[in-house]
């Protein structure tokens, strides 16, 4: 039992699972590694139990796991509370309150093990004091606090077990954070405050939905029966313009690439995330792709659901539509990167400085000879000069990182285009490219040329200074 295979976060997130269900308004996790000893406990304020409930709770399979529940119920099998605990202690207490009425409970596997028999320890009240946080509990009307003691399994030899809990605990933070987000934003049916320590968990929403560069598709609803599944499919902003922390955000499998696929959320709960399951594969263009899956809690049986609720596999009536749903949604994600910059051409009919050269098989990029600013350099030099030139420009496109860029892009590192070049910068440039032209012609009209051609399309709205600067050189050269 104790080897179902939880970690710390799962384990908690598991007994997380019955405080919500509980319709808790408050889920606080409190640990001391420092301790003498050592402890994690988890208190919420939900409705508590009375002295049946709670010996039924901790009966293995006191629940009929055939039985439906009520929808709101993350629990399913019975075992949560005793295999999640377990997993990580040697002794779980479970004191709960409801209606004025305290009922105190342990496993202890020594006693277990000494009785050779499954004896569950009652607790009078007057014992509790010596339970972290139990007066914590007994100030509230009602509630459940569950206390794991003699953490063989979680801090085990460990040398510093107080640093070493509180590391394990910024994974539970991480954990929690996720997988009950929309519990923590109150888009789920209800809204709950999640604490580490009296440390309030912000919601990490990994549609990065409150993001304006996110694209929101139509939803989806698959009839299953009499239930309904809801898709709901999400394309990230470009990269660029992700800020860092949206990136974390993004990334709940190691990488943007590795975290696309589906999100599926049982009861408004995150079960399995980051995986197409092998409908399609995961690719660079589905990087920015994630589809939210929303099945209620009567449809368990379909899912093969496991015990940790930390992996579930769709029922082959849903498969059929997520099938064509997965390759449909990562074709948006698939037109930003590869047209990002043709369609802008297309559209804009602004002069790039670099073109795409499709082979048969193979792309080059080359710079384009046609681009004002060129032209200008290619003018001004006398005839010996233009040879070299192109030689320059030969070493340049021959040379361009391509193998770099793309290993950063994919490590997720953004790599700055023309967007991000100082407007300082850009305005010295322009006054440079006059000067080259003999300052003859109208500015006017030079300024708009420049304009229509990269990385000088930024400027658009610096038009009016750009062409005071201009004037204003002429004016010098006169003066001059
Ligand atoms: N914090 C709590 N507040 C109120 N009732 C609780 C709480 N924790 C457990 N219970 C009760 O104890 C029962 C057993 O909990 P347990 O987690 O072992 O199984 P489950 O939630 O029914 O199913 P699962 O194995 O899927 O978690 C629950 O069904 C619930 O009735
Ligand atoms: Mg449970």
């Amino acid at each position: 039992m104790r080897a179902v295979g939880y970690s710390l976060p799962t384990a908690i997130s598991d007994v997380a699972d019955n405080s919500i269900a509980a319709h808790a308004t408050t889920v606080n996790v409190l640990f001391d590694g420092s301790a003498e000893d050592p402890y994690v406990a988890i208190l919420d304020n939900g409705w508590g139990m009375g002295p049946e409930s709670a010996r039924s709770a901790m009966q293995l399979a006191g629940t009929n796991a055939n039985e439906q529940r009520d929808a709101a119920d993350l629990g399913r099998f019975g075992l949560g509370l005793k295999t999640a605990s377990l997993s990580q202690c040697r002794r779980v207490t479970l004191i709960t309150k409801r209606g004025g009425v305290t009922t105190a409970l342990s496993w202890d596997l020594d006693v277990v093990e000494e009785s050779s028999g499954w004896s569950l320890l009652v607790h009078e009240e007057g014992e509790l004091a010596q339970v972290p946080h139990a007066n914590d509990l007994l100030a509230q009307e009602h509630g459940t606090l569950v206390v794991w003691t003699k953490l063989d399994r979680l801090l085990g030899e460990e040398h510093d077990k107080g640093r070493y809990l509180d590391s394990q605990m910024e994974l539970v933070r991480a954990h929690l954070s996720l997988v009950f987000h929309r519990f923590l934003t109150g888009d789920a049916s209800r809204r709950v405050s999640i604490q580490l320590n009296y440390r309030e968990l912000r919601a990490l929403d990994p549609f990065l939905s409150k993001s304006k560069g996110t694209q929101v598709h139509r939803s989806e609803t698959v009839n299953v029966g009499d239930e309904r599944v809801e898709v709901q499919a999400y394309t990230l902003p470009y990269i660029n313009r992700m800020s860092k922390r949206e990136r974390e955000d993004a990334t709940t499998h190691g990488s943007l690439r590795d975290s696309q696929g589906f999100y599926i959320y049982r009861a408004g709960r995150l079960v399995v995330w980051g995986t197409w399951f092998r409908l399609t594969p995961k690719n660079e263009m589905g990087r920015l792709t994630r589809v939210r899956v929303d099945i209620p809690n009567s449809l368990d049986h379909l899912w093969s659901l496991d015990i940790k609720k930390s992996a579930a596999v769709p029922p082959t009536v849903v498969r059929n539509r997520l099938r064509e749903l997965a390759t449909k949604f990562v074709e948006p994600s698939n037109r930003i990167h590869t047209f990002r910059g043709r369609k802008a051409v297309d559209t804009t009919g602004i002069v790039r400085t670099w073109s795409v050269v499709e082979d048969r098989d193979s792309t080059r990029y080359e710079i384009n000879r046609g681009h004002p600013a060129l032209q200008q350099l290619f003018d001004a030099l006398p005839s010996g000069g233009t040879g070299l030139l192109e030689e320059a420009l030969l070493v340049i496109e021959s040379t361009f990182p391509v193998q770099d860029v793309f290993n950063r892009m994919s490590n997720d590192v953004p790599v700055n285009q023309a967007a991000e070049t100082p407007v300082e910068q850009l305005l010295d440039a322009l006054v440079q490219s006059w000067t080259l032209t003999g300052k003859s012609g109208d500015p006017a009209k030079f300024v708009d040329m420049m304009m229509g051609s990269e990385p000088f399309n930024i400027l658009v709205e610096y038009r009016g200074q750009a062409l005071d600067r201009i004037t204003q050189s002429s004016t010098e050269m006169d003066n001059g």
